[in-house]
């Protein structure tokens, strides 16, 4: 009998048991500090050094291009402000629909009278609309593009290809925070040149507060944390060993079956969309949520007309055990309508509830969750 299912992965996802397995293994075992010379030490470091060969050899880079983070937040700030102050950045072109971690960063940097911020135009499902782009690129000098690979409420993918090329064709640095994409869709940056990538672990059955920034190693930024010379000077603080192995492992086995978690994972969200249409004829799908091609695969956000307590949908469902998000999570708990949907909204009187699934989630979960649905909404 079903008593919970989690579909709140894109918030976060459960750990993988082979993940802990190596994460446990490390944690007994090596206490060095990866910076002392000892045997102790000289372990961990290896550990380190193992881990991020084996990271940029899925991604295509060269180990020196990886720096460890304690995740999303952390990496988009570090390559953002890291391009203004050390790569000559004098504008900034992003979306209202960008990760707060994104947005807030360069709002403070816009405040601070560092950079010049403009908005690319959205068209009406929160495509980026290119052409604006391009003519943003063309009136502009020095910019950095900064643009998420998908979108964390909607799903929505960029076309990270043709934006990398406009990027190289303006001389514009290009920052995609891929953090919801990066272990789930295949990324190779030889053929999709950029200058910043942004990963973190927990989005991938990995560990929470860890992650890295790929930086294109033509660009050279000084650190965001000053202190010791961890990191190749990039950033001070002794390393989360045990993170960046578990990272390691869960890049691993993402990467080794990625086609066979995508496919089952977009039977899941096909199966969703099927039976939520049939309850809800009214129901629409936000962004391109319930697109194959431009929506990704483990993303569902859907809009369903106002009912009776609607607004106790989502702590109904939580009842039934079923977690659920309105918004991001960092938005959750908060009444208001999330800044990405009121991007694409004009109707307020709908209830939005992103659904974001998982390797772990089965076709049974979703039947159980329709069917609580199909009681509440009765
Ligand atoms: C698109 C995106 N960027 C950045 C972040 C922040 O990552 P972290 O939680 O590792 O700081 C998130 C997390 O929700 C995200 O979805």
């Amino acid at each position: 009998m079903i008593e919970k299912v989690y579909l709140d992965n894109a918030a976060t996802t459960r750990v993988d048991p082979n993940v802990v397995v190596v994460m446990t293994d490390c944690l007994r075992k090596n206490y060095g500090n990866p910076s002392s010379i000892h045997s102790f030490g000289r372990k961990s470091r290896a550990l380190i050094e193992s881990s991020r060969r084996k990271i940029a050899k899925l991604i295509n880079a060269s180990p020196s291009e990886i720096f460890f983070t304690s995740g999303g937040t952390e990496a988009d700030n570090m390559a953002i402000r890291g391009a203004v102050r050390d790569a000559g950045v004098k504008n900034i072109i992003t979306s209202k629909i960008e990760h707060p971690a994104v947005l807030n960063t360069v709002v403070n940097l816009e405040k601070q009278k560092k950079i010049s911020l403009f908005y690319v135009k959205l068209k009406e499902s929160g495509e980026i609309d290119l052409s604006d782009l391009e003519l943003l690129l063309k009136t502009h000098k020095n910019c950095l593009v900064s643009l998420m690979h998908a979108n964390n409420e909607i799903g929505n993918l960029l076309p990270i290809d043709t934006v990398s090329q406009l990027c190289m064709k303006h001389n514009a640095l290009f920052h995609c925070d891929t953090v919801q994409t990066i272990a789930h869709l295949p990324i190779d940056v030889q053929k999709t040149p950029l200058d910043f990538l942004v990963c973190s672990a927990h989005k991938f059955h990995g560990p929470k507060g860890v992650g890295f920034l790929y930086v294109n190693k033509k660009i050279n930024i000084t650190p965001l944390i000053h202190g010791g010379s961890q990191e190749k000077n990039m950033r001070g603080g002794t390393e989360y060993v045990y993170g960046i192995v578990g990272l390691a492992k869960a890049m691993d086995i993402a990467f080794s079956k990625m086609s066979l978690h995508h496919d089952h994972i977009l039977k899941l969200k096909k199966h969703m969309i099927l039976k939520l249409k049939h309850l809800i004829p009214e129901i629409t799908f936000n962004g391109f949520s319930s697109s194959t091609s431009k929506s990704l695969y483990t993303v569902l956000s859907v809009s369903i007309p106002e009912f009776e307590n609607s607004d106790l949908l989502l702590f109904n469902l939580d009842l039934f055990g079923i977690a659920c998000s309105g918004g991001s999570a960092c938005s959750s708990g908060s009444s208001k309508l999330s800044h990405v949907i009121s991007e694409l909204h004009e109707n307020k009187n709908q209830v939005v509830v992103r659904f974001s699934f998982c390797k772990y989630n089965t076709l049974k979960e979703i039947d159980y969750v329709v069917e609580k649905l199909r009681y509440l909404l009765d």
